[in-house]
């Protein structure tokens, strides 16, 4: 088993880790690596902490991060122009899913981009475009927590059940491996962003939404009906009785 740090993830020469920062504990890997790319950090740039006191979720929720899970947070600077930003949500989730998945655990992609096995949470992503930086007039700020060497019972989630990896495999991972298996993946999601629409079949493989009646909070109001496809941007195409919504944000209920 190695344990993280500095060195062997600087070792693992992934394009996603050209320059590596590592804590023992963070307030929010998230928020550091915004820091760091408002400074200038280029893409790549790969912020990880043991643990973090101050971790973000979605919609404002906190995360909650306490040692054997994978916390990061990367800086990306996408050649391509800000309005294909969101794209990086289901390449994210497409590259994490297929992570998971080598790791032997049949993970579900939930709209926009939990990861759930048998319903339960295991991994959030959580993709943030900020404005100013560089030439693209933009960075992406990639967060991804990810349950893995703890107990359900460690994660004290109010409004969900949580999955772990050790918990299904029964065994505990190899975080080093576990995390040059995601850069890998990730890497090889991003770098096909131009191809969305393969992106997307992997997506539509891989998720448990469409084709189900669901209800979507979304700022505030409540949208039911049926899932019926993503949009060729990915956008969830939601069939109700008073019409047909294409949403990139929401939480479904
Ligand atoms: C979600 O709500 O599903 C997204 C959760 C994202 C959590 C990760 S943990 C690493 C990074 N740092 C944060 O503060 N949040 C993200």
């Amino acid at each position: 088993m190695s344990a993280l740090d500095r060195e062997r993830i600087a070792h693992l020469k992934s394009p996603l880790a050209r320059r590596v920062e590592f804590h023992e504990e963070i307030g929010s890997t998230q928020e550091r690596a915004r820091e760091l790319a408002r400074k200038g950090a280029p893409h790549g740039t790969l912020v990880v902490s043991k643990v973090q006191v101050g971790g973000k979720g979605r919609l404002g929720r906190s995360w909650i991060s306490p040692p054997g899970g994978l916390w990061m947070s990367l800086v990306l600077r996408p050649e391509m122009p800000a309005r294909y930003a969101a794209r990086i949500t289901q390449a994210a989730a497409v590259g994490v899913a297929k992570t998971l998945r080598e790791f032997g655990v049949e993970v579900e992609i939930k709209w926009p981009n939990d990861l759930l096995i048998r319903g339960r949470k295991i991994c959030g992503v959580l993709a943030q475009a900020i404005a100013g930086g560089d030439k693209q007039g933009y960075f992406v700020i990639l967060g991804i927590g990810l349950n893995a060497n703890l107990k359900p019972s460690d994660l004290k989630l109010a409004d969900r059940e949580a999955a772990t990896l050790s918990s299904e495999l029964g065994r505990e991972v190899d975080l080093l491996k576990l995390l040059d298996a995601l850069l890998r993946n990730l890497d090889a999601e991003l770098g096909r962003l131009d191809d969305f629409e393969k992106i997307l079949a992997d997506w539509r493989k891989l998720n448990c939404t469409l084709g189900r009646h669901v209800r979507i909070r979304r700022f505030g109001e409540i949208l039911e009906g049926e899932a019926a496809d993503l949009n060729p941007e990915g956008a969830l195409i939601l069939k109700t009785q008073s019409g047909v919504f294409e949403l990139f944000e929401g939480e479904i209920e």
